[in-house]
């Protein structure tokens, strides 16, 4: 959620309107829970402000037992999984993104001590051969590029791909940390993911990609050895919020890679104490081609998300009005999804943003609204104005303005 400040408007249940106006104003106020736990470990488009998460889960799992899981259908780099588990609560995440999944189990992998220090051993391990490789190929005179095949992907396509995006140098130490990742796999799967995970968090700082958002090249400088050395920090970055993370007790949040329509295929009917999620906006972002780059170079899998992406840019861009139908659709599926995991009488609170698709206002409120189905209420919701950038936007929302939405729902 972007930090400017706006205007906020509330209605509903006064005291829960009350607690959606403090989420909404936390990212002004609180700067530290952004900044704790795993929350800075990778970045991520679109991310759920930390403090914003930590009041609704609060709100949603009142008076639940612990061991009732908190839930969030489009979990993303996993920010509400984080807070519930701070919280000591059970929780499910699920997305259709690989890479999401990826992410969000690692930064909720709280494990004993012992297995969590071998994210620090693995990752200096790792580093030193890295490097010491690299000035091995300098006094031999050449610099034999590691030619990785990974399974499934067209090893000279993904290598037309990723060419254009690392300086030599770093390909190859990149390449180098990965082919040890799947070295590692072969004898620790869950911990080579947790590895990859590290990776893929420094992959786009070492690139030409100019950000997830922004696929423009750029020239970045990056020192020999910047990669391994930037990798083991993250790792240590990871492996310092997790210790944190284990100050309260509790059980590893469960992550599935899932469409949220389908929830039912891993969430029992009724079984959920809360929710607290935030969809993708209509027409604003493309989650498949933010992460193709590292989607190559991890060798993750995502012909599920190209497919299943709900909202996206691309296909507003391709067929706006069958795009704004299946957008209708998709979110009615996945709220009606939401209700029957929801135990009756607790609570779902939505965060989504107003946007543009292909040219044309799009109000998630009323869409919400449009897509409610008998068994949930609006209990209340708040909404933050939000700056209009550029022409194209005032003239999609007009009057009303553009805003952002915290929305309560409660399974009736
Ligand atoms: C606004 S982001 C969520 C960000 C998340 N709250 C966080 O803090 O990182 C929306 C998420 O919806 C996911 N998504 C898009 N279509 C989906 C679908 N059909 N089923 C499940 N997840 C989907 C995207 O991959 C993205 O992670």
């Amino acid at each position: 959620m972007p930090r400017a400040p706006g205007r906020i408007r509330a209605d509903g249940n006064e005291n829960y309107a009350e607690q959606l106006v403090a989420a909404l104003r936390a990212p002004n106020q609180d700067y530290e829970t952004a900044e704790s736990l795993t929350h800075p470990f990778h970045s991520y488009p679109a991310r759920l402000h930390p403090a914003t998460a930590r009041i609704l889960v609060e709100l949603v799992a009142e008076n639940a037992p612990r061991s009732q899981p908190i839930l969030d259908p489009f979990c993303g780099s996993g920010t509400t999984l984080v807070e519930a588990r701070a919280l000591g609560h059970a929780s499910i995440g699920s997305d259709l993104n690989p890479l999401a999944v990826l992410v969000a189990r690692a930064k909720t992998w709280v494990v004993q001590t012992r297995r969590r220090g071998q994210i620090r051993d693995a990752a200096h391990e790792i580093s030193a051969l890295v490097i010491a490789a690299g000035k091995a190929a300098r006094r031999a005179g050449a610099e034999p590029a590691p030619t990785r095949k990974p399974v499934g992907f067209d090893p000279n396509g993904r290598d037309r791909r990723l060419k254009s995006w690392f300086a030599p140098h770093v390909r190859r130490e990149l390449e180098l940390i990965a082919g040890l990742l799947d070295d590692l796999r072969t004898r620790d799967a869950e911990l080579a993911d947790i590895m990859t995970a590290c990776l893929s968090a420094i992959l786009y700082k070492v690139s030409s990609r100019t950000s997830d958002t922004d696929g423009t090249w750029v020239d970045r400088n990056i020192a020999r050895g910047a990669g391994a050395r930037n990798f083991a920090q993250r790792a240590e970055l990871l492996a310092a919020g997790l210790d944190d993370m284990s100050n309260t007790r509790g059980a590893v949040p469960e992550v599935h890679l899932r469409d949220a329509r389908r929830l039912g295929d891993v969430v029992p009917e009724g079984s959920i104490a809360g929710i607290v999620t935030s969809p993708p906006y209509a027409g604003t972002y493309d989650y498949a081609e933010h992460q193709r780059l590292r989607f190559d170079f991890l060798a993750l899998r995502h012909r599920d998300l190209d497919e299943g992406e709900i909202g996206s840019r691309r296909s507003f861009e391709k067929d706006p009005l069958a795009a704004d139908a299946a957008w209708r659709e998709a979110l009615a599926e996945s709220i009606a999804a939401m209700a029957r995991a929801l135990a009756p009488g607790r609570f779902a609170a939505i965060v989504i943003g107003d946007s543009v698709a292909r040219n044309r206002g799009m109000f998630a409120l009323d869409d919400v609204r449009g897509a409610l189905t008998d068994d949930l209420v609006m209990e209340a919701w708040a909404s933050q104005e939000r700056p209009m950038l550029g022409a194209g936007e005032r003239r999609a929302f007009g009057e009303r303005g553009k805003s952002e939405h915290v929305i309560l729902l409660r399974r009736t």
